[in-house]
């Protein structure tokens, strides 16, 4: 069994808890590590060392910072198939899925590091003559890191590369489910010769790391994607603390009459059941026009039954287990609450008898927009058909959700790409294309209860920087603004 500590400047030590817990391989439900069950006193360590080293990093000019960014990426990118296999054990997603996370972690840390020769601000005339006015950007300070475990490289890269290239120092808690993989992507920093105290690991659970993370009075912002009921723990327990919340979704591909099927199919497919449905950014609802609805549910179906599930380290396995049994349980609720509610279960609906967490995958038909299947985030291989006449009912139903976060349509028509484009209230809309796969350049976030900051892209700096404002007045007199008499010397 593999074992990992806390990272606390730049040391691996044990949790002064004296208490462990064990992450467990969904594919066999049997323990894949041991880690140490961190605690208030040590986030309040790990606060201590990164207040230590942030001065020191703040002052690296941010081109030198930039280097060990790309030395992370450069290691990360070596270890690549290590990495993806850990991944696979861990949390159960398949091994190209996997090397997949990984690379999303290889492309963030370059492209932040690029940013190192970046991190605008900008200029502009000044009212007054003689004066220079700019914006800069400074560092949060401390920064709190909370992540999940469907992505469990690649998310917490996404917080981790532009928080150092701005020049914050971080306290880190992976999920309990994940820690595995936490404790590899802290290998690698450490070897890229990251000083200590700039990013610290503290595995635990919620309440005994996450609460005093949200609580602390020296951290100064918190970066977290998760669940809606934690983005909401935390914004009203953060204090005045600068917040990035991505909370999920339930993301709908709308499927229009003059769609080219197989290619809807497709991303369906792709965007349901990818990641065994465990994603943020998963297609969870089907929006589909009446007159394409009977070809679109017979081939569907035909597809999802023909997906494989099992191991994720075999080649032919198309779907991996569900994380844990808590989620197995909750792609059973809904199944059943799915019947209950009178919508049609055309295949799939149920765990597959054996040890591991796996789940069919699962398609509903007739699926009202109000039903709870197609209101509430489930997390796993379940998809809900919703039938509409056209794309404004098409585009009323995507959007009547308390969500935000992706969505997509397949059209043929230019005309229907560009109304879903200004009307779907999300953060992200593909045109056809399926609802996953964002690309590390682009901002990354959503609307509504999904939350609010931008996560990569060059917004992805925003969340982990403060502008400061400059006026630089050479006049060698006093000038005052907003004054009306344009130039001229005040009497
Ligand atoms: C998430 O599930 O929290 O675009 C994010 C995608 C992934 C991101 C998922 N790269 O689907």
């Amino acid at each position: 069994m593999r074992q990992g500590q806390l990272y606390i400047n730049g040391k691996f030590v044990n949790s002064t808890s004296r208490k462990t817990f064990i992450s467990l391989n969904p594919a066999t439900a049997k323990p894949f590590g041991i880690y140490q069950a961190g605690n208030k006193s040590d986030v309040d360590s790990a606060v201590q060392a990164a207040k230590k080293a942030l001065p020191s990093w703040k002052k690296a000019p941010a081109p030198k910072r930039a280097e060990i960014l790309f030395e992370i990426s450069r290691l990360l990118k070596k270890n690549k198939e290590r990495l993806a296999k850990t991944m696979v054990l861990e949390m159960g997603k398949v091994l190209k899925e996997c090397k997949g996370d990984v690379q999303e972690a290889i492309d963030i840390f370059e492209y932040m590091a690029g940013e190192g020769r970046r991190l605008f601000g900008h200029t502009t005339p000044s009212e007054l003559k003689n004066k220079f006015c700019m914006s800069i950007r400074m560092p949060v300070g401390v920064v709190g890191l909370i992540t999940p475990w469907n992505f469990p490289i690649a998310i917490p890269a996404w917080k981790l590369a532009p928080a150092l290239i701005c020049g914050n120092t971080c306290v880190w808690k992976p999920s309990s489910d994940t820690p595995g993989c936490a404790v590899e992507l802290i290998k690698i920093i450490k070897q890229a010769g990251l000083p200590k105290g700039i990013v610290n690991l503290v595995t635990g659970s919620a309440n005994e790391v996450g609460n005093p993370i949200v609580k602390h009075q020296d951290i100064r912002g918190i970066s977290f994607t998760g669940s809606v009921e934690t983005g909401k723990f935390i914004t009203a327990n953060a204090g005045l603390k600068k917040i990035g919340l991505e909370l999920g979704g339930k993301n709908a591909i709308i499927a229009m009459d003059d769609a080219d099927l197989d290619l809807a199919l497709d991303g369906i497919i792709w965007g349901a059941f990818g990641t065994t449905g465990q994603r943020c950014t998963a297609a969870s609802r089907v929006i589909v026009h009446k007159k394409i609805k009977k070809e679109l549910e017979e081939k569907l179906v035909k597809k999802t039954e023909k997906l494989r599930l099992g191991s994720g380290l075999k080649e032919t396995t198309d779907i991996g287990p569900l994380i844990n049994k808590s989620a197995l349980e909750k792609s059973e609720y809904y199944t059943a609450l799915g019947k209950k509610q009178k919508a049609r279960l055309l295949c799939g609906g149920k765990a597959i008898e054996g040890a591991g967490f796996f789940f069919k995958p699962t398609v509903f038909s007739q699926v009202k927009p109000n039903m709870k299947i197609a209101q509430e985030e489930i997390f796993g291989p379940i998809v809900s058909l919703i039938t509409v006449k056209n794309l404004s009912e098409a585009i009323k139903v995507c959007n009547g959700i308390q969500y935000g976060l992706s969505s997509a349509i397949y059209t043929n028509n230019i005309k229907n790409a560009m109304i879903a484009i200004e009307e779907i209230e999300a953060g992200i809309t593909y045109v056809n294309s399926s609802t996953i796969g964002a690309e590390v350049h682009l901002p990354f976030g959503g609307v509504k209860n999904t939350g609010h900051g931008r996560e990569a892209g060059p917004e992805g700096i925003n969340e982990f920087s403060e502008i400061k404002t400059i006026y630089i007045d050479y006049s060698g007199k006093l000038q005052k603004a907003q004054s009306i008499d344009l130039g001229r010397r005040e009497s």
